[in-house]
């Protein structure tokens, strides 16, 4: 699969972006919930734009014995989330829409709080066919960038952080 190279900056952007877009739709979230751990750095720059706390989740497709499953368990959840949650306005944050299993999860876990208002932000929305869809009370989605079925690297997984940024460069053109 071909790979895409993104750098901090251009991730930065894109929140920026997502954080635009959010204003303006008048969504006013009262909390971010951040999907560990790729949602965690994302959820940190829309705080910056937003002026949002933010409460995170931990979501693992391994069972207790390492063993792969098919659909996600909680490893991570949030302390007294009915208190925290009901009636709220929350906006949910992942790094990257692929399959959309993680956030059909994560969706429907949220909406049975009752909260007022659930909208979703991604940096990236995979153009491809999901196994997972929004539930109904999913007011709206917010997404930086769409992209086909690429593989995205993003630069949290870099151990060379300056090969990443070289090799956003090269596949994003100069203007980074
Ligand atoms: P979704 O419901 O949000 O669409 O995600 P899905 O469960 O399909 O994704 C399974 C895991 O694969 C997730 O990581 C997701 O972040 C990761 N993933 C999917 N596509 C890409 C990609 O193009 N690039 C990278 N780097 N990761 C991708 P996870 O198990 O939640 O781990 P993590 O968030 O702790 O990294
Ligand atoms: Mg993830």
């Amino acid at each position: 699969m071909k790979k895409l190279y993104y750098t901090y900056q251009m991730i930065h952007k894109l929140g920026q972006s997502i954080a635009g877009q959010i204003k303006e739709s008048g969504f006013n979230p009262d909390v971010i919930v951040a999907i560990g751990s790729g949602g965690f750095i994302p959820a940190r720059i829309l705080r910056t734009y937003l002026g949002k706390p933010i409460l995170a989740v931990g979501i693992a497709y391994y069972d207790l014995n390492d063993k792969p499953m098919d659909y996600p368990r909680k490893v991570q959840w949030i302390e007294e989330a009915e208190k925290k949650l009901a009636g709220k306005r929350i906006l949910l944050v992942d790094e990257v829409d692929d399959s959309r299993v993680t956030l059909e999860y994560c969706t429907n876990e949220l909406l049975a709080y009752h909260p007022e208002a659930l909208a979703v932000a991604v940096l990236h929305d995979k153009r491809k066919e999901k196994r997972g869809k929004f539930p109904p009370g999913v007011s709206k989605v917010f997404v930086g960038e769409t992209l086909g079925d690429v593989w995205i690297v993003y630069p949290w997984d870099a151990l060379d952080i300056d090969a990443q940024d070289r090799n956003a460069a090269l596949a994003h053109g100069a203007g980074i």
